[in-house]
């Protein structure tokens, strides 16, 4: 591979050095285009081409279906790690050992009480307000009960914030479920494991003690280390660069928050439900879907379908579609809602209009399945992909900060109105 790589611009030959990753990946470093050429830039809409960074953390080969944590595959996380470890491995780059293990844990429970005011701030919102909408405040607002901006180069205090966060968010979650329910807010229980808790916290009835069903512990373990992190999608990006103002952890996981709500990003697995309801009312005729979905005079998108990277299987889909069988028929579940998804997925795999452009499930495709098999409600889909997708928001802005990137703050090309003199209001 050469060293650089040259762009001629009226004649005039500039080169670039080529950056090569472990992964054999090669990115133009343009870092000098704009000063050596006297302000020419590039322009990259969403940024298809155009890398923002460089990372340790998450590596995916789109083509090649390949998504590995700090090295480890996916699938072997997914089958023999449980989401804790998984999170110390994102954020802290190794698997932890059994005593960092323990302590990891320990220190998260040990923050798993958050402020009581916090629920004013709860009891405001009306029974009608969407789930992402409360649990974006709420991370905003714990800003205001934990005023200590982290100083990243102390290592002991970004490690506070970490497991501050990592033990008030599924508080959190849980509040903004039964404040919709109309059920009392509690704590948890600091003798469970993090999954455990995250249930019981969501679903214990003030009037029975709660009973744990090991194959929905498993499966929302298995979730949310598929959901853990994802490289620089639109939701890490959006942590990354308000993190890189130096605004706080807790404000950036905010705005990840907020990115993430989106119907074409983690609001898809909401949208998926939707849309798989709305066949099943339709009489499950999933062609006129289909047609819909192909036709550019629709707005209608198959939503859970395609992908800005995986132009092959998302790895994380093939997995979570054995999990929705496995989890539905343990808990003798018979939902048609999974038949239409698997005959919607069949129809698309063998449509030329799928097929060329290269569109399979994604991970939001079958996660709804299995979120409404645990009994979630379809609004509460988004924040759950968010509460697995937290330690990865959190290393991702670990690494901006620790790696002293600039602020982000990208150019643009204008072409509005060039200069013209004001007209008074009476000569308009
Ligand atoms: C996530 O980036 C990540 O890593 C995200 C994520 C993560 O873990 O963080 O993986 C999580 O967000 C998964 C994606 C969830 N979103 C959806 O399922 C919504 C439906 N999918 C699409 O809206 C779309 O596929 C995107 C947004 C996911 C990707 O869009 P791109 O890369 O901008 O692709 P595009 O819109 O340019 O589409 C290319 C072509 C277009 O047709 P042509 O103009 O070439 O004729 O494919 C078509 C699109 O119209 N197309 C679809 C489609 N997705 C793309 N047509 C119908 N249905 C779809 N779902």
């Amino acid at each position: 591979m050469a060293k650089t790589a040259t762009i001629d611009i009226d004649g005039q030959k500039y080169e670039f050095p080529l950056l090569t990753g472990t992964e054999n990946e090669v990115a133009i470093d343009i870092k000098s285009l704009r000063g050596v050429t006297n302000g020419v830039i590039t322009l990259d809409s969403g940024y298809k081409n155009t890398g923002s960074c460089t990372s340790s953390i998450t590596f995916l080969d789109g083509e090649k279906g390949i998504l590995r944590y700090r090295g480890y595959s996916i699938e072997e996380l997914a089958e023999k790690a449980s989401f804790l470890e998984v999170a110390y491995l994102l954020i802290f780059g190794e698997l932890p050992t059994q005593e960092q293990s323990v302590k990891f844990h320990n220190d998260i429970k040990a923050q798993s009480v958050v402020d009581d005011d916090v629920r004013k701030i709860v009891d405001a919102f009306p029974k009608s307000a969407h789930p992402m909408g409360i649990i974006s405040s709420l991370t905003s607002a714990l800003t205001a009960f934990n005023p200590s901006s982290v100083n990243v180069k102390s290592e002991e205090d970004m490690y506070k914030a970490i497991v501050k966060i990592l033990g008030k968010f599924p508080v959190l979650v849980a509040w903004t479920l039964r404040k919709k329910q109309g059920l009392p807010l509690d704590y948890g229980d600091k003798n469970l494991g993090y999954v455990e808790n995250v249930l019981k916290m969501m679903f214990k009835q003030p009037n029975e003690d709660y009973v744990q069903n090991q194959v929905v512990v498993d499966a929302l373990d298995k979730l949310l280390i598929l959901h853990a992190d994802h490289e620089q999608n639109c939701s890490t990006s959006t942590v990354r660069i308000t993190g890189s103002s130096h605004a706080g952890l807790f404000a950036s996981l905010s705005a990840g928050i907020s990115a993430l709500w989106g119907p074409l990003h983690g609001g898809a697995n909401q949208a998926v439900l939707e849309m798989l309801e709305a066949i099943k009312a339709d009489g499950g005729d999933t062609k006129k879907y289909m047609a819909k979905a192909k036709d550019k005079e629709d707005p209608f998108r198959l939503m859970g379908f395609g992908h800005r990277v995986y132009k092959n299987f998302d790895p994380r889909a093939r997995i979570i579609k054995k999990a929705a069988d496995e989890v539905l028929g343990d808990l003798g579940i018979d939902d048609p809602i999974l038949d239409i998804a698997k005959g919607l997925e069949k129809e698309a795999l063998e449509d030329s209009y799928f097929v060329d452009r290269k569109l399979y499930p994604n991970v939001d495709f079958y996660s709804g399945i299995i979120y409404r098999a645990m009994g979630i409600p379809t609004d509460m889909f988004t924040v759950m992909f968010a509460l697995g997708r937290l330690p990865g928001w959190i290393a991702q802005w670990r690494e901006m900060r620790l790696n002293v990137e600039p602020i982000g703050r990208p150019r643009q090309l204008y072409i509005g109105e060039t200069e013209r003199a004001f007209v008074p209001v009476d000569q308009r």
